[in-house]
Order: C-alpha cells, then sequence, then structure tokens
C-alpha cells in the first residue's frame, strides 16, 4: 500500500510554473504558509517532515503550511460541513477514493484517511493544495449557495480559477471537470490534539 508520498516534486513544480506561464487567469495565487516548526529549511527542502500547530482554528478557518515546496491546507471543518459531504456523493467522480490507490504516482489517502471524511480526525482535514488538472491553486469557496462560477446548490470547497476545477469539503473533485482526480491528502498524522507533523504517517 502507498504511503501517500508525493509524486515526483520537481515535475509538480514544473507543471506549476508551466500553469502561471501559461496566463490562465487567476493562478497567481499567494499562500499565505503559516510557520511551521523545525526541521531547518535545508532540511524541509529535501522533504522531511514538517510540524504544524493547529491550536486555536476557528471552526471554518483555513490554514496553509508547506511541506516539500507544496501548500498543505489544514481546514477546521464545522458540523454543518461534515453533514453536507455524503450529500455531494452522486455528483462528483471518485467519491471513495478508489482511483489511482497504489503505485508511485498514488493519490489516495494514507491508510488512517480512507474514510468517508478522508482524514484521521473527521474535524481536521489535510490536503496538498494543487489542482490535479494542470497544478494551479484552488481558491477556497467555503460559502455555500449561488456565487460566481459555482451552482446554486453549492455545499462549499474550492474552486480552480485555471479551467474551473470544483472540489468539495473533503477535496473530492465534481465529475466533468479538467482535473481528473480528487486532490492529495499527504502522509500526516497527530503528534498530539494540536500538533500535526506533515511528511510521515502511521503504519496501518
Ligand atoms: S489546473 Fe486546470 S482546473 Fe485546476
Amino acid at each position: 500500500m502507498s504511503n501517500g508520498q508525493p509524486a515526483d516534486s520537481s515535475r509538480r513544480n514544473w507543471i506549476i510554473a508551466t500553469c502561471v506561464a501559461g496566463g490562465a487567469a487567476g493562478v497567481a495565487t499567494a499562500y499565505p504558509f503559516i510557520d511551521s516548526m523545525e526541521p531547518s529549511e535545508a532540511a524541509k527542502a529535501a522533504g522531511a517532515p514538517v510540524e504544524v500547530d493547529i491550536s486555536g482554528m476557528a471552526p471554518g478557518e483555513q490554514r496553509t503550511a508547506e511541506w516539500r515546496g507544496q501548500p498543505i491546507w489544514i481546514v477546521r471543518r464545522t458540523p454543518e460541513m461534515l453533514a453536507n459531504l455524503a450529500k455531494n456523493d452522486p455528483e462528483l467522480a471518485d467519491p471513495e477514493s478508489k482511483r489511482n490507490a497504489d503505485g508511485p504516482d498514488a493519490l489516495n489517502p494514507p491508510f488512517a484517511c480512507k474514510n468517508e471524511w478522508r482524514s484521521i480526525n473527521k474535524e481536521y482535514l489535510v490536503l496538498v493544495g494543487i489542482c490535479t488538472h494542470l497544478g494551479c491553486s484552488p481558491g477556497a469557496k467555503f460559502a455555500t449557495g449561488a456565487q460566481p462560477s459555482l451552482p446554486a446548490d453549492w455545499e462549499g470547497g474550492w474552486l480552480c480559477p485555471c479551467h474551473g476545477s470544483t472540489f468539495d469539503m473533503a477535496g473530492r473533485v465534481y465529475k466533468n471537470k479538467p482535473a481528473p482526480d480528487n486532490l492529495r491528502v499527504p502522509p500526516y498524522k497527530f503528534l498530539t490534539a494540536t500538533r500535526l507533523l506533515i511528511g510521515e504517517t502511521d503504519k496501518a
């Protein structure tokens, strides 16, 4: 079983650079990275796990950390966000995250996240914030209901500005969108109730 390690990061970087250089609207998203604790910058660049403090996160809040040069989103989901997930299933391309279950480019979550929430603790969702189409960074659209570029029955999630892919509050991609797969869940684990380690997961 995959441990959720990412695909070739140099390829990812190339894809992101290509996407931005391609002039797609609104792709120059600035990531408001939160401070991750040690290891050193050199170690992080080499792929070492990074520790992230999630204390004080409000329900509905998203924070962004960095691991292996990728934005890592941590979202504290509200009870409403969690309750709405099951409603989305018929509209999703891969509601149970069954695609790419194995192999070097596995997109499925770590074992502890193979559940309807795609997370270890259902309240806290952890995702790689890179669209699975061409590597742009989707924007948070957590408000429900009709709004530009989104359907009237929108239940909250993310909208990729590049080509319109949409993802629900578990990072699952909607049908008939350019993005072929759900947003990746990186390997991670809880060190304490308020501290995550991104880049490492407990064995099944
Ligand atoms: S990069 Fe094309 S829809 Fe996200």
